[in-house]
C-alpha cells in the first residue's frame, strides 16, 4: 500500500476483507488506461462495494446495479458532496449548485440550465459549431499529423462553451486551471483558492450582465428568478461555477479518448467514410467505452449495503465508467462494437442531476466526427509514442499525437 501518512485510519465500521488499495487520482499501479484500470479493479475484486484508504478514506460501488443505486436514490445517497477528498474539493464544490441540491430544492436552479442547455437552446448553434471545427480540423489537415488534444479537443468545447457564456476566449486558460483543479488537481491551487478564484472572476461579470438584456446563459443566469424572488449573488456566482466546471472539462477529455479509440479501429473509420450515417451510433457506442466521471455521494444516515454499514457521513464513489464496463450491463463489454444492439451507460449520470450539457456534449462529438472524416478519411496513432492516461473526478489523456497520409 502507498505510503502511509496519507492514508485513512481505517474505521470500525469497515470490514477488513472490504479494505483495498486504490487511488482514483492516481489508478494506474498496473494499467496505464483509464478505463482498464478501473475495469482491472472490478475484475480483480469479488464485492460490489470496497473501501480504499486513499483520499480520506471512501467506498466504492464496483457493480452496476450499486452504481446506478448511487447515483439514483437521493433518499440514502446526498449529492450535497460529490468529490473526494471530502474535506476540501469536496467541501469546497458543495457551495456549487444545483448538483450540491437536494431534490426538494433543485428544480428552479436547475430549470435555469435547462433553458440554454437542452436541445431547443442547443441545436439552432450547431452551424456555428460545425464551422468552428472545421476551422479548427482546417488549420492542420495538410500538416499530415497533429497533437489532437492541443489543437483540437481543448479547442473546440472550450470556445463553444465560451460562446455559450459569452466570455472571452483569452480568458479560457484562466478559467480552465480553475476548474481543473477540482476534477484533476495539479497542486497549483487548494481547492478552496479555485473556489475563491470563480467568484472574483464571475462577480463582476454577473454584475454587468443582470438586467443587460444579452443572451447567455451567465446573463440568464444573473437574471434568474427562484421561486418568485430573484436569485441571489451568491446563488448566481455557485450555479455558475458549476456549469463552468461541468462545461471545461468534460466534453475535452471524452474527445481525447474517442480519437484514440477511433485511431486504433481503422476498420470503423473506413466504414464512416462509406456511411456517415451511422455516425451517431458510432458516438453512442464512444460515450459507452469511454465514461470520464467518477462522481461520490455523501451517506445520509447509517445504513447497509452488500452487507456492510456504512455511517452517516461516509463518502460513497460511483465510477460510470465500472457501469457500462461490465459483463451486466453490455455483453463483450470492452470491445468496440458500433453494432452492438441495446448500448447500455451512465456517462451522464442518472436521476435528477443527469447531465443537462448531455445535448451539447453530443452535437460536439457528431459534428467532429462529420466534418473530420470529410476531410481526414484515414488515421493513426504516430508510433514510437507513450499514450498516457490521467485519473481523478474526471478522467482524461494527455496530449497525443495522430497521423495520416
Ligand atoms: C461528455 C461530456 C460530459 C459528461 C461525460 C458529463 C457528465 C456528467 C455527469 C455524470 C453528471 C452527473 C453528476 C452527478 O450526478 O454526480 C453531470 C452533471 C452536470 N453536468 Fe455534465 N457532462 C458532460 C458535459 C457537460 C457540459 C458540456 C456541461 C455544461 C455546458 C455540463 C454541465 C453539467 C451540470 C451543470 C451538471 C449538474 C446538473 C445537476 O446537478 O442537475 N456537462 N455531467
Amino acid at each position: 500500500m502507498a505510503d502511509t501518512a496519507t492514508l485513512a485510519r481505517i474505521p470500525d465500521n469497515v470490514p477488513a476483507d472490504r479494505v483495498i488499495d486504490f487511488d482514483m487520482f492516481n489508478p494506474f499501479t498496473r494499467e496505464t488506461d483509464f478505463h482498464k484500470a478501473w475495469v482491472g479493479l472490478r475484475m480483480d475484486t469479488p464485492q460490489d462495494l470496497v473501501w480504499t484508504p486513499h483520499n480520506e478514506g471512501h467506498w466504492l460501488a464496483l457493480s452496476p446495479d450499486l452504481i446506478a443505486q448511487v447515483f439514483g436514490d437521493a433518499e440514502r445517497f446526498s449529492s450535497r458532496i460529490v468529490m473526494v477528498p471530502k474535506s476540501t474539493a469536496g467541501e469546497t464544490y458543495s457551495n456549487f449548485i444545483p448538483l450540491s441540491l437536494p431534490p426538494t430544492t433543485h428544480r428552479p436552479y436547475r430549470k435555469l440550465l435547462n433553458d440554454k442547455l437542452y436541445s431547443a437552446a442547443i441545436n439552432p448553434s450547431e452551424p456555428d459549431v460545425r464551422a468552428l471545427c472545421a476551422e479548427l480540423i482546417d488549420a492542420f489537415a495538410d500538416k499530415k499529423r497533429c497533437d489532437f488534444v492541443t489543437e483540437f479537443a481543448q479547442q473546440l468545447p472550450l470556445r463553444v462553451f465560451m460562446r455559450l457564456v459569452d466570455l472571452p476566449v483569452s480568458d479560457l486558460p484562466r478559467l480552465k486551471q480553475i476548474a481543473s483543479q477540482f476534477t484533476q488537481p495539479d497542486g497549483s491551487m487548494t481547492p478552496e483558492e479555485a473556489g475563491e478564484a470563480f467568484k472574483d472572476y464571475l462577480l463582476p461579470v454577473l454584475d454587468a450582465r443582470r438586467g443587460s438584456g444579452r443572451k447567455d446563459l451567465l446573463t440568464h443566469i444573473a437574471d434568474g428568478m427562484i421561486r418568485g424572488r430573484a436569485i441571489t449573488e451568491a446563488e448566481a456566482i455557485n450555479l455558475a461555477s458549476q456549469a463552468m466546471v461541468g462545461g471545461l472539462d468534460t466534453v475535452v477529455n471524452l474527445m481525447g479518448f474517442a480519437m484514440q479509440m477511433l485511431a486504433r479501429h481503422p476498420e470503423v473509420q473506413a466504414r464512416i467514410v462509406a456511411k456517415p450515417a451511422i455516425i451517431p451510433a458510432v458516438v453512442s457506442e464512444l460515450l459507452r467505452r469511454l465514461p470520464v466521471v467518477s462522481d461520490a455521494r455523501e451517506i445520509i444516515a447509517d445504513t447497509v449495503v452488500d452487507g456492510c454499514t456504512l455511517k452517516a457521513g461516509d463518502m460513497i464513489v460511483a465510477p460510470t465508467a465500472v457501469y457500462s464496463l461490465d459483463p451486466k450491463t453490455n455483453p463483450d463489454w470492452m470491445t468496440f462494437d458500433i453494432d452492438r444492439k441495446g448500448v447500455h451507460y451512465l456517462t451522464f449520470g442518472t436521476g435528477y442531476h443527469t447531465c443537462p450539457g448531455q445535448f451539447l456534449a453530443r452535437m460536439e462529438m457528431r459534428v467532429l466526427l462529420e466534418e473530420w472524416f470529410k476531410r481526414i478519411p484515414a488515421f493513426r496513432l504516430a508510433p514510437d509514442q507513450e499514450i498516457r492516461h490521467i485519473g481523478g473526478v474526471v478522467g482524461g489523456t494527455r496530449p497525443y499525437i495522430l497521423e495520416w497520409d
